[in-house]
């Protein structure tokens, strides 16, 4: 298969693969920067950036100045396109929307619930507005809504199957049948919701495929059915730029397939992670003390929480796997060895040539 650009709004790129956000502080400049430089889109994850301690006196300040930071170190490292991903669930949302706008950012991924109110936190037309679904049905709502409210519609759709990272848009019960929300199967209903709204607005809503996608065969054949991209994030945490700690590449590297898990997130959603050491006290019955000055997150239940999933995530990343959280896709435990941007990005596109 000959590659194919990918067009968002105004902008082309020509590899159609974006790095999906990862947080907390998983996919930051570094690794951001070397994927736009590949031809591709890097995406900031916004969550859990501040500093804690300076949380504690001023969560939306701290938050707010170290985003811009990694914007900027990201911009420093590349000319290519940046993406930022900000969850609908953070409780400084608009903040970041607002802030990362102001840093000329032109494209924003949310997701984490249906980001229904996204086009309202910024007017400026040049901003690329991008929301993260599950199904054909939560693509209509969204695109229904915008339309109805603000008279706009989405410049692209990323659409996350079950196989996905992190929080997932899917219940428990329908992770136990990956199968039968197979990407292949959820991406006609897709293109079909967001047809009425291309129609009417008179261009095209690349549909983004996400979760579990792997190889350049994997890609080639999600394009070959429609897709316009794909999003990849699992593939991208065992890379020289990916800046977590290494304990926590060595937990993709040893990982096998059955220590791969779905948990019940205190956000209130099942998320994807690696049965590690605090995974498994957590299993024990371990209940932490939670002391939040900040709420970071708006649905998330402090007095029945079992521990805090912010400063989990930031203990993964620092590499304390006593007290980490290691979210992963359910392909981690494929990942074999550290292999760099650059290598990896030529393997995929040898695949999607040779498919
Ligand atoms: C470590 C990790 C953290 C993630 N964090 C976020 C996040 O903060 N926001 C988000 O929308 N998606 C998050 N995701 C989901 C990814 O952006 C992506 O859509 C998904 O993982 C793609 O599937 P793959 O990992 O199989 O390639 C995360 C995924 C991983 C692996």
């Amino acid at each position: 298969m000959k590659i194919p650009p990918l067009r968002i709004g105004d902008l082309t790129v020509p590899l159609p693969i974006i790095q999906g956000g990862m947080g907390v502080r998983v996919s930051l400049a570094r690794l951001v920067a070397a994927v736009a430089n590949e031809g591709g889109i890097g995406t900031i994850a916004a969550v859990g950036l501040g500093d804690i301690e300076a949380s504690k006196l001023d969560f939306e300040r701290a938050c707010r100045e170290a985003f811009i930071y990694e914007i900027r170190r990201a911009k420093g490292l590349t000319k290519g396109p940046i993406a930022v991903n900000i969850l609908g669930v953070l409780s400084n949302a608009r903040d970041l929307i607002e802030t990362a706008v102001r840093e000329g950012i032109k494209f924003i991924v949310s997701g984490a619930s249906l980001p229904l109110r996204l086009p309202e936190m910024t007017e400026d037309p040049s901003v690329n507005l991008v929301p993260i679904i599950s199904s054909g049905r939560a693509a209509d709502i969204v695109l229904r809504t915008w339309d109805k409210r603000y008279r706009r519609t989405a410049d692209a759709v990323i659409l996350e199957g079950p196989l996905a990272g992190g929080h997932l848009g899917f219940s428990i019960e329908q992770l136990q049948e990956p199968e039968r929300y197979a990407l292949a199967l959820l991406l006609p209903e897709v293109l079909a919701a967001v047809k009425p709204f291309e129609d009417k607005y008179g261009r095209k809503i690349p549909v983004i495929a996400a979760g579990g996608i792997y190889t350049g065969t994997d890609i080639a054949r999600i394009l070959e059915a429609g897709a316009s991209g794909v999003q990849m994030a699992t593939r991208f945490v065992c890379t020289p730029e990916c800046e977590v700690a290494p304990e926590f590449k060595r937990a993709y590297l040893e990982a096998r397939e059955e220590d791969i898990v779905i948990i019940r997130s205190p956000v209130g959603l099942p998320g994807r992670a690696i049965r590690n050491r605090f995974l498994r006290s957590l299993e024990a019955g371990a209940r932490e003390k939670i002391k939040c000055p900040y709420h970071c997150l708006a649905t998330c239940n402090v007095a029945e929480a079992r521990y805090c999933i912010a400063l989990a995530l930031v203990n993964a990343y620092q590499g304390n796997m006593e007290k980490g959280l290691v979210f992963c896709g359910q392909n981690a435990y494929r990942c074999d060895r550290i292999i760099s941007v650059h290598d990896l990005i030529a393997e995929l596109k040898a695949e999607i040539e040779a498919y």
